[in-house]
């Protein structure tokens, strides 16, 4: 089945590697996290977001960026993606060779205070030299906006407090757009008055879904997304992740809870499903934690059954 107002093929953006282990609070080895962005790699993703070049004393987590970077083993066919909050954060991963760099900012203020340290303008003031010095090392660009949805100190969040934000990061040149739901909020409904807000002014093509899944809505909101023409998603591997900066808040949407929603769609990932479960549970395994994708539970216990 694919109704025909869904899209053909959909672009799943990894971000395991980046946020679902920034929130572990014990460090991951090393090993354990080059290993998992290797895995990820083979499994054909497009774009695995494997590094956060943040202040180590903000987000301890993602201190080895560098070595990550380093000693992954890269594909042609992924873009590999980092977080740069400042110029010191693009200078790092410019030395790194990341492909893309992902400038973050919020649709609430506050959020943007407690995250970044500073006023959602002083924030693009920030990126402006980012933005120019991607654009001249020929890197993706890439623009994600927090709380999009809804905001843990703030409260409610409006598509307007969302689209300012948008025209900011189309004016700087951003080649992608997330909108995220980093704290998990959002419903299908909200979903798609703010999406259907930003395509009265920009193209569905630029933009992607990040959704959390706190309150168990992620799968709704992936669908009245792709209703509204989405076709870029966010996920992590075994449902993995958090935000440091947002109490409670649990994992994305599950890598592989997501694909198979896709493929019941009939629409195209590239990504194997029993593969990604081996995966879901190789890292649930390395960093002692339940499966969080309830698709890789299931086939995971069916396994063992038979
Ligand atoms: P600040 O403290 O205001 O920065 O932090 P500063 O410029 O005053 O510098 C303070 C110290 O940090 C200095 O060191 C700098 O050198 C150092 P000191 O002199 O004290 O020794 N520093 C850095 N070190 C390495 N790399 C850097 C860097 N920058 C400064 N890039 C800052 C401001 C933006 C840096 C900080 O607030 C920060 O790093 N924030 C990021 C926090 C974070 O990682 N949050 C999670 C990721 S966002 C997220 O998860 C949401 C998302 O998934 C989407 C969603 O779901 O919503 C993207
Ligand atoms: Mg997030």
């Amino acid at each position: 089945m694919n109704s025909v107002n869904l899209p053909r093929k959909v672009k799943i953006v990894e971000v395991g590697p980046r946020d679902g282990l920034q929130n572990e609070k014990e460090i991951v080895p090393l090993h354990i996290k080059v290993d998992l962005v290797n895995r990820l790699s083979k499994a054909g993703f497009q774009n695995i977001e494997a590094a956060a070049f943040v202040s180590p004393k903000w987000t301890p987590q993602m201190a080895d960026s560098e070595s990550v970077m380093s000693q992954i083993n890269r594909t042609n066919a992924t873009v590999y993606s980092a977080l740069t909050p400042n110029l010191m954060g693009y200078e790092r991963a410019l030395a790194s060779k990341v492909d893309e760099v992902v400038i973050f900012s919020a649709a609430s203020e506050a959020f943007a205070m407690k995250n970044i340290n500073c006023s959602i303008e002083q924030s693009i003031e920030r990126f402006k030299p980012i933005a120019e010095a991607a654009k001249k090392d020929k890197l993706r660009l890439r623009g994600s906006i927090s709380c999009a949805f809804g905001c843990p100190y703030q409260g409610q969040v409006s598509a307007e407090d969302t689209t300012t934000v948008v025209k900011y990061l189309l004016d700087l040149g951003c080649d992608e757009i997330d909108i995220c739901d980093t704290i998990g909020v959002a419903t299908a409904g909200q979903v798609q008055q703010t999406f259907e807000a930003i395509f009265k002014f920009a193209s569905p093509e630029l933009f992607s879904g990040h959704f959390h899944d706190t309150y168990g809505q992620s799968l709704a909101n992936v669908f009245a997304a792709l209703q509204t023409g989405v076709s870029i998603f966010h996920s992590s591997i075994a449902g993995l992740g958090g935000c440091p900066y947002a109490k409670g808040a649990t994992g994305n949407v599950a890598t592989e809870d997501l694909v198979y929603l896709i493929n019941g769609l009939g629409i195209e990932t590239g990504l194997d499903l029993i593969e990604l479960v081996s995966i879901g549970e190789f890292i649930s395994k390395a960093i002692g934690k339940q499966n969080g994708s309830r698709v890789g539970r299931a086939i995971t216990a069916k396994n063992n059954q038979s």
